[in-house]
Parts: structure tokens; C-alpha cells; sequence
């Protein structure tokens, strides 16, 4: 494989049109993250009230716009990170994802109040009921899947025990090594999941801003990702990488 390099999900900021700006920088381009039911839809637009970028796109364009968004993106694999309550209502949605895009991501790791609240979001991480039943359907799409999670949200055993009740139906971990209080990922929280998941595809995420940094990320984990790097214009190190 050539570059290890993934652009991570940013709500209201990585598009079709985002990701024509860094042709050929990364390996898995990651889009959204999207609303795919009413629920969720409506969590978005409370969101923006607040002041802060989401991407609500109006359900009945939804088919047409995210079509046109990964067909911009022909210079790497796409990965389309998306949220819903209703399975049953998203599932028509990520049917037309499941047809265009590379690669879907469920987003277990949202933390803005009007997606927790509805018991999704990180929520999703502790409630492996929930988790499951989406799973399941989601694994009829017959699509390489990912989980968007985040480290210390809940305690690492506690995740892990989670994640392997429902391991048949993913193929990757997307992992914020989000570690509270600090300004360095949790390594030790991703060296877990590594010798946990030793059969799935793991992206490193969290605070990559060197060379340094991802090649130690890289020790556990089959790719990398960056977000607000991207936004700082700190990617030089890729190139080297
Ligand atoms: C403005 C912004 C929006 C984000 N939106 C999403 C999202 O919609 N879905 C998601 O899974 N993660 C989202 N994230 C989290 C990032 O994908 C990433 O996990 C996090 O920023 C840590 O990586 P970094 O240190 O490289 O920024 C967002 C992050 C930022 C800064």
C-alpha cells in the first residue's frame, strides 16, 4: 500500500469539494458526517443553531446530492461517515451509499448534546443492543463497514467487550485515541484494540501532527487519520511518511 494516510470525517467541512483540494495526499477520503433520517436531520439544524458546521442536507435531496458528492472524489477510496435514530428509515439512503461509495462508517463517536441524547452518537458504545440491531441490517448492504469510535468515552475493557459482541459485522475501527486532559492520544488505549481486533482494519486517529507521531500511531494501527491538521495546513510530514 502507498500512502497510510486517511482524511477524517469533519461535519459541515469534508465534501466532495473539500476533498479535490488534497488530490492524491490521502488513501481513504472520509466525507460527513451525514443525517439520514428525520432524527437526526433535526438534531443537525439544532446544532447549527448553536454556531457550529454540520452538513444538513434536506432528506428528499439527499440521493442526488451525496451521488454527486462521492463522484467528485475520483482520486481515492470513499468512506461515507453517517448518523441515524430509525435503521429502517436510513436503510433506503445507505442502500444509495452502499452503490457509490467505498466504504461506510457508522459514526459511534459524536459527542454534541442533540445526537447523545437521542442514544446515539458515543452512546452507541455502551448500548450494544442498539448497536447491534443496526449492525445487523447494515451487514445486508454486503459493504465494507466501519465504526467511528472514541477511546475513554467508556473504559477500554468495557469497549472491547462491546466491540467483540458485534465483531462479525464490522471490517475496521476507525479510533479516536481521544485521551481526556491530555494533548496526546491514548497509544496504549489503541495497542488494546489492536491485539483485540487483530482481524480487522484499524485507522489511528488523534492528534497526528508529525512524523513522529504517526509512525509511532502506525505501531498499532493499520492506517492513520487526520482532521483538524488538515484545517491548520500541518500535512507537510505526510509526504515524508
Ligand atoms: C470540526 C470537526 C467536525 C467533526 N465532525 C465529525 C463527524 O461528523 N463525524 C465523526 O466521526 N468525527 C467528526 N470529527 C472528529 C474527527 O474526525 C477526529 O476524530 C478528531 O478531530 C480527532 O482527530 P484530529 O486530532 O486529527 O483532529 C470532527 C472533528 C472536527 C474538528
Amino acid at each position: 500500500m502507498g500512502c497510510k494516510v486517511v482524511l477524517a470525517p469533519m461535519a459541515g467541512i469534508t465534501d466532495g469539494d473539500f476533498c479535490k483540494k488534497y488530490r492524491g495526499l490521502f488513501y481513504i477520503y472520509t466525507i460527513g458526517g451525514y443525517n439520514l433520517d428525520k432524527a437526526t436531520y433535526l438534531a443537525s439544524k439544532r446544532i447549527e443553531g448553536r454556531g457550529r458546521k454540520e452538513f444538513s442536507i434536506p432528506l428528499k435531496d439527499f440521493d442526488s446530492y451525496i451521488v454527486n458528492e462521492i463522484n467528485k472524489i475520483d482520486f481515492g477510496l470513499v468512506s461515507v461517515n453517517v448518523r441515524f435514530l430509525n435503521i429502517d428509515e436510513a436503510l433506503p439512503r445507505l442502500k444509495i451509499i452502499s452503490e457509490h461509495a467505498d466504504i461506510i462508517e457508522l459514526n459511534c463517536h459524536c459527542r454534541q448534546r442533540e445526537i447523545t441524547e437521542l442514544g446515539i452518537g458515543q452512546e452507541l458504545l455502551r448500548n450494544v443492543k442498539l448497536l447491534s440491531s443496526f449492525l445487523e441490517k447494515l451487514y445486508s448492504l454486503d459493504k465494507p463497514l466501519f465504526l467511528k469510535i472514541r477511546l475513554n468515552y467508556i473504559e477500554t475493557e468495557e469497549l472491547i467487550k462491546n466491540l467483540s459482541l458485534v465483531r462479525e459485522y464490522f471490517d475496521g475501527l476507525h479510533v479516536d485515541c481521544f485521551y481526556p486532559g491530555k494533548d496526546y492520544p491514548d497509544i496504549e488505549g489503541l495497542k488494546r484494540i489492536r491485539e483485540s481486533f487483530e482481524d480487522k482494519t484499524i485507522i489511528g486517529n488523534n492528534s497526528i501532527t508529525s512524523l513522529e507521531r504517526a509512525k509511532e500511531m502506525l505501531k498499532y494501527s493499520n492506517l492513520i487519520s487526520v482532521a483538524r491538521a488538515v484545517l491548520k495546513n500541518k500535512i507537510d510530514w505526510i509526504y515524508k511518511l
